[in-house]
Order: structure tokens, then C-alpha cells, then sequence
């Protein structure tokens, strides 16, 4: 007996983010959009627990007890005081400490997998409750679609999104510490006046109307010259996208993974070629959004 969960990654189309809390962390107004590259989380009982990875970053992915796969199964074991003794596998396909949210994608994954296998049936608001403990990106890892995170990105309200939206995606040769990006985050804007993070109105509206030029115009990351400062060449990956016909090109979170948006799926197919030919990252990946949110598959 085991059970699989299929969990999207993100792209941030708007990060506000707010001046360190006395905490470390930041007040966010954070608009998520799921996109269609997926992990995959299967549990099955084991004599203890135990995390298995594979795909082509497999090797970077931690395969102790900080993967927050194994944190999830931890927590809910201890919740029901149930044995958390099951193997998790990972098939991972979104790029480690890319600014996807992969890691919080596996612990959503093996949330919903291990609820599933023990029959626990916590409610929804259970889940989202132990997936804001796990991580700020968890709870939207579980829910999906689109939707816009307040306080630290947890609290989440549903967006309305009127059509879908094509994207390709640059990732780069190595990972970007998150913490690290808010650190620099924090040192280039010392001294100076932060404002309080806010939605904008014509971003959600672009969602709403399914709009790809009003979603080019509106969108806007302020972790980008953080993202830019510790990983400059970024900077060449995004003159190449938009060389290549992108609509607009922006950091993803925390980065280093770098998003594209196309105005449909053939432009999309030559930003990607452009992309490929530049030398500028290490490999393209064309999705679009949104994706569902975590589903158990089999
Ligand atoms: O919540 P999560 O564990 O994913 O956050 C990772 C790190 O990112 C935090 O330790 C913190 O340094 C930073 N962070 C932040 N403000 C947020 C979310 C994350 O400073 N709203």
C-alpha cells in the first residue's frame, strides 16, 4: 500500500516585501500563481522513516530529518501520536533552492500522502495549519491555483484567474540561499524608508481578466535586486529572455530561477530556443499556470 501526491511549483507575479520584523521575517503581500512542473511524493510504511530522492537535482536535496517531506510526516505522526515510520520518495523535477518553492512542495506532498495513508482525515484547516508551521510557501503548495499570501506569505486568500497564462523558465547553475536573498535584502535597503507591503489592484485585475499584457506590466518582485546583487550573471538570463520575445522577465522568489512570460504557447516555444541558445542558464523549462494544487495521483 502506498500513496502519491503530485504538488505544483510557484511563480511569484508580485513580491512586496516589508522591512524585517522584529522575528527576521518580513510582512509580505506575496500574489502566487501555480505552474505546471510538479513533484511527485509517495509514502509507504517503512521499518522507520526514511527519504529517498531522485532527478537531476536529486543530489542536492537533504535526505534527513530538516527536508521538510520529513518534518511533515513528523508533525502529523506527533498530532494523531501515530509511529511516523514510512518512506517518503521524492521525484523531484523542480529545481532545488530555485525559488519554486520545491522544498515546500514536498512538504505539502507528504502532508496530504501521509494523511492519506494513515487515514488520519485531518480537516483542511488542520493541513494549512501545519503547513504554515512547516514554511511560509507550504500552505500555498497545498492549495495551488493562485492566491495572495499576507503577514509572512501563510495567510492566504483564493485569487480568481480568467485564463491561463504561458511561462518559460531559466534555471541557473547553482541554488540561492532564501534567508540569504532576505539577508541582502535587508543590507541594501539600510536606512532608507520601507514601505507596508500591498497587493496591486492591477495585478489581481490581470489575473482576473486572464490578461497577458496588463500581467507583463503589473508584475514585480522586490527580491529581485537582492536575487541580482548575490547572482549578477542573472542579469545577462534576463536580457536574453527578453531578447528572445518574452512579454516580461522577472526573478522567481528568492531566485535564482528566473520566469518568462509569453503571450501563447508558440511564443513561448521561441523564448525557450532563444533562451537555450544563450548560454545563460543551465536548462529552460516552458509551463504555464495556473496548476492545481497538491492531489493524490495513485
Ligand atoms: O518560512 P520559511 O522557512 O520558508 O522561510 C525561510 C527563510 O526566509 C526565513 O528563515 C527567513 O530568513 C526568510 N523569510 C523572511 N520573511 C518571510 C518568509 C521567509 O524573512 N516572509
Amino acid at each position: 500500500m502506498s500513496v502519491t501526491v503530485r504538488v505544483p511549483a510557484k511563480v511569484n507575479v508580485q513580491l512586496a516585501v516589508g522591512a524585517a520584523r522584529p522575528d527576521g521575517f518580513h510582512d509580505l503581500a506575496n500574489v502566487f500563481l501555480a505552474v505546471g512542473l510538479y513533484d511527485e511524493v509517495t509514502v509507504t510504511p517503512a521499518d522507520e522513516l526514511r527519504i529517498t530522492c531522485e532527478g537531476p537535482d536529486a543530489h542536492q536535496v537533504p535526505l534527513d530529518r530538516t527536508n521538510l517531506a520529513a518534518r511533515a510526516a513528523l508533525v502529523l505522526a506527533d498530532r494523531y501520536g501515530l509511529d511516523p515510520a514510512v518512506h517518503l520518495h521524492i521525484a523531484k523535477d523542480i529545481p532545488v533552492a530555485g525559488g519554486m518553492a520545491g522544498g515546500s512542495a514536498d512538504g505539502a506532498g507528504a502532508l496530504l500522502a501521509c494523511d492519506a495513508l494513515w487515514g488520519t482525515h485531518a480537516s483542511r484547516e488542520e493541513l494549512l495549519d501545519i503547513c504554515a508551521e512547516l514554511g511560509s510557501d507550504v500552505p500555498f503548495s497545498l492549495v495551488g491555483g493562485a492566491a495572495l499570501g499576507t503577514g509572512r506569505g501563510e495567510k492566504l486568500r483564493t485569487l480568481d484567474v480568467g485564463g491561463t497564462f504561458h511561462w518559460v523558465f531559466a534555471m541557473a547553475d547553482r541554488g540561492l540561499s532564501t534567508p540569504a536573498v532576505f539577508r541582502e535584502f535587508d543590507r541594501l535597503g539600510e536606512g532608507t524608508d520601507i514601505p507596508e507591503p500591498v497587493a496591486s489592484e492591477p495585478l489581481l485585475d490581470a489575473l482576473a481578466k486572464g490578461d497577458p499584457d496588463a500581467l507583463a506590466a503589473a508584475v514585480s518582485n522586490d527580491l529581485q535586486p537582492a536575487a541580482l546583487s548575490l547572482f549578477p550573471q542573472l542579469a545577462d538570463t534576463l536580457a536574453a529572455g527578453r531578447a528572445a520575445g518574452a512579454m516580461t522577465g522577472l526573478v522567481s522568489g528568492s531566485g535564482p530561477t528566473t520566469a518568462f512570460l509569453a503571450r501563447d504557447a508558440e511564443s513561448a516555444e521561441k523564448v525557450a530556443a532563444g533562451l537555450r541558445a544563450s548560454g545563460t542558464c543551465r536548462d529552460v523549462r516552458r509551463t504555464s499556470g495556473p496548476a492545481p494544487g497538491a492531489t493524490v495521483i495513485g
